[in-house]
């Protein structure tokens, strides 16, 4: 894990006593009870969250708790649900936020951070904060979210009461140190009351931490076996979970490695694999480690560096030393980890000196594909098979081919759900949805299609959907066209990009079809994006600026106002990736 640990400063014994208790409460769900205090006269702390997936405010409700038992009279906001103007009033505020895309702010933090970063005449003298920052370090622009709250808050005047901390992806034990010490500063040290850890988000018998063995029902294929892309459908029982779910909710899947890579790998650095290493406390063989415990797919840049250094290599080192990411990038791209050990073949590491340079494995996000009113017992997921041949090697993608080719109906799936609290079913049973989701994208509209079924709702339901051919990938076309029949789907577009020559996009029948889609804008629809982040949600938000300022009549300016409009009433959401 990475932290900036040396900025934290260590709290004192009592603290550490009691904090020590109530994170263990947290995890073994006992109630904690320390005293009482006057919550009316509790100091108010606004704890603001920026998330896409849930994990910074998962935290942010954790924060709570422990706020709430140092007798403060804690506020929790997504960043969304604050204006500027309330903002800069602000006291005692705490930010937890991840970054999304390259270096961005999520989805609900945007409007606040550009209304924020936008007026260099804001004064925040009043304002006493600390930033929680959620990333992950094989991105380039590490935590750039929280560093930028951090900075401009700095910037206009407001007080850092305690150092930003920077998490990468397994963030509890960082997390837990910056509440620690963040909340007795924010208390002025404040009398603890009681806790109830039926409201932390640890509290549930099965989560991130525990996640449940769910059991591979269905795994069959969607795409035509001669398509050139491979798509599969996956059932995942989750009988006597007591888990439930929403349509629009994610579904965390934790792979295993492949054996024959983990092998390889084991065999490249010059160890048997038998070799005892201790992973969390327990001692286990390399290949158990390496198979369940690491990333060993993707290179870390531990060891991308140490590879470097060891090496001499000066190709590497100089992609490493220059600060020409895309560079880089165009190196690592379509390399792993064992195409870096061949590359080198005199690289040689004992078990203890590899492990150390590696990644814990982390889970996979997959947009659920079912409703869970109508399928309470079973998820579904719609995954792309992540295969590819570069350096004359086949590579696969850790999680889309472990349910692929390893896992089987005895195999326990381990996996947990993150709520996404703003892609949802609208609740007004009559107002239009409008889907644009080409690829895997349509995986939650799936779930919204049948979950409009299930409540036999009037709302017209659009889908946008693509992919590249017609005849190979138009993927659960069968269910589609019944829902056609059925008229759950008044409306579908279709988009397959590689029938002709020209590619044709969702975007593309978004513009076509403008001025049918402001109408729905306008009677209230909600407008729903899922699938890949990079090219295709942000060619859609360009093209619906373009329908809105075209069929509306407005200004880009005005167009834009419309959108923000629509992100703050919660229209405009997407689940992208
Ligand atoms: C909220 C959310 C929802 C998601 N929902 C879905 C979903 O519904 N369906 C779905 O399929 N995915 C979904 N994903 C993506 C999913 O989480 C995984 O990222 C995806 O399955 C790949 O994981 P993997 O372990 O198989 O591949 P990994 O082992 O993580 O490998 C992927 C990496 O391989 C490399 N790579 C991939 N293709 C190539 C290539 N052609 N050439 C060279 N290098 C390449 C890239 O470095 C890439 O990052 C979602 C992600 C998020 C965050
Ligand atoms: N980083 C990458 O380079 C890359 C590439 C592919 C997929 N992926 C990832 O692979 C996963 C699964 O992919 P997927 O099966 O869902 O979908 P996908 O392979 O990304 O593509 C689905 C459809 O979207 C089209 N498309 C490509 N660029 C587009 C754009 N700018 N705007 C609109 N549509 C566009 C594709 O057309 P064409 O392919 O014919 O252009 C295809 O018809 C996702 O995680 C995705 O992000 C990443
Ligand atoms: C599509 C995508 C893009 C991301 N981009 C970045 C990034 O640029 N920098 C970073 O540090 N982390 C990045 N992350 C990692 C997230 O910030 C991290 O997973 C975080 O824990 C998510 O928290 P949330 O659930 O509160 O949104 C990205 C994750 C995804 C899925």
């Amino acid at each position: 894990m990475k932290t900036n640990n040396s900025q934290n400063i260590p709290f004192n014994e009592a603290q550490q006593a009691w904090l020590g208790g109530f994170f263990a409460g947290m995890h073994s769900h006992i109630l904690q009870s320390a005293g009482s205090a006057d919550a009316a006269n509790a100091r108010v702390i606004t704890i603001l969250y920026g998330s896409q997936t849930g994990n910074s405010e998962a935290v942010a409700h954790d924060a709570a708790q422990v706020a709430k038992a140092h007798g403060l009279n804690p506020s929790i906001l997504s960043m969304d649900e604050i204006e500027a103007d309330s903002f800069i009033s602000l006291e005692y505020l705490l930010i937890i936020t991840s970054t999304y895309g390259e270096g961005e702010m999520p989805d609900n933090a945007q409007i606040l951070w550009e209304a924020i970063s936008a007026d260099d005449n804001i004064d925040l003298a009043q304002m006493q904060y600390s930033v929680l920052a959620l990333g992950d370090t094989s991105y380039d622009l590490f935590c750039q979210a929280g560093i930028d709250w951090d900075q401009r808050l700095e910037k206009l005047g407001a007080k850092r009461l305690y150092e930003r901390v920077d998490c990468d992806v397994d963030f509890d034990d960082a997390a837990e140190s910056w509440i620690s010490n963040i909340i007795p500063l924010m208390a002025d040290g404040a009398t603890a009351i009681t806790v109830d850890s039926s409201e932390t988000s640890s509290a549930a018998k099965y989560g991130r931490k525990n996640p449940f063995p769910g059991t591979l029902v269905a795994n069959r294929l969607l795409t035509s076996p001669d398509s050139s892309k491979e798509i599969r459908h996956y059932e995942i029982s989750i009988a006597g979970s007591e888990l439930s779910y929403e349509a629009g909710d994610a579904l965390n899947v934790v792979p295993v490695n492949c054996p024959e890579l983990v092998a390889d790998i084991v065999k490249a650095i010059g160890c048997t694999g038998d070799e005892d290493e201790p992973v969390s406390g327990e001692l286990m063989p390399l290949s158990q480690a390496l198979g369940e415990h690491f990333e060993i797919k993707l290179p870390s840049k531990e060891l991308l560096n140490e590879i470097a250094r060891r090496s001499g290599d000066q190709e590497l080192n100089t992609l490493i030393s220059s600060d020409d990411k895309e560079k880089l990038a165009g190196y690592l791209w379509g390399r792993d980890t064992l195409d870096l050990l061949l590359q080198f073949p005199a690289m040689q590491f004992s078990a203890a000196e590899f492990i150390a340079l590696l990644k814990p494995l982390q889970h996979r996000a997959y947009s659920i594909s079912s409703s869970g009113k109508a399928n309470p017992e079973t998820v579904h997921l719609t995954i792309s098979s992540v295969r590819y041949n570069s350096h004359n090697r086949d590579h696969k993608g850790v999680c889309s081919t472990y349910l692929a080719d390893l896992a089987d109906e005895n195999t326990p799936i381990r996996c947990f759900f993150s709520p996404n609290k703003v892609f949802r079913v609208p609740e007004n049973d009559e107002l239009p949805m409008i889907m644009v989701g080409p690829g895997t994208g349509i995986a939650p509209f799936r779930a919204f299609l049948q979950e409009r079924e299930f409540r036999q709702a009037k709302g017209v339901n659009w889908l946008f959907f693509g992919d590249r051919n017609a005849s190979t990938d138009f993927i659960y076309r069968d269910e589609i066209e019944t829902m056609q029949k059925s008229s759950v789907l008044a409306k579908l577009d279709l988009a397959f990009s590689r029938d002709q020559e020209e590619k044709i996009y969702v975007q593309d029948r978004m513009r076509e079809k403008g001025a049918e889609l402001f109408s729905l804008l306008e009677q209230g629809g909600y407008f729903f994006v899922c699938g890949d982040a990079y090219r295709m949600a942000k060619d859609v938000d360009k093209a619906l600026h373009d329908v809105i300022a075209t069929q509306g009549n407005l200004s880009e300016e005005q167009a834009a106002e419309y959108v923000n409009q629509m992100k703050k009433d919660k229209r405009y959401v997407r689940d992208v990736y």
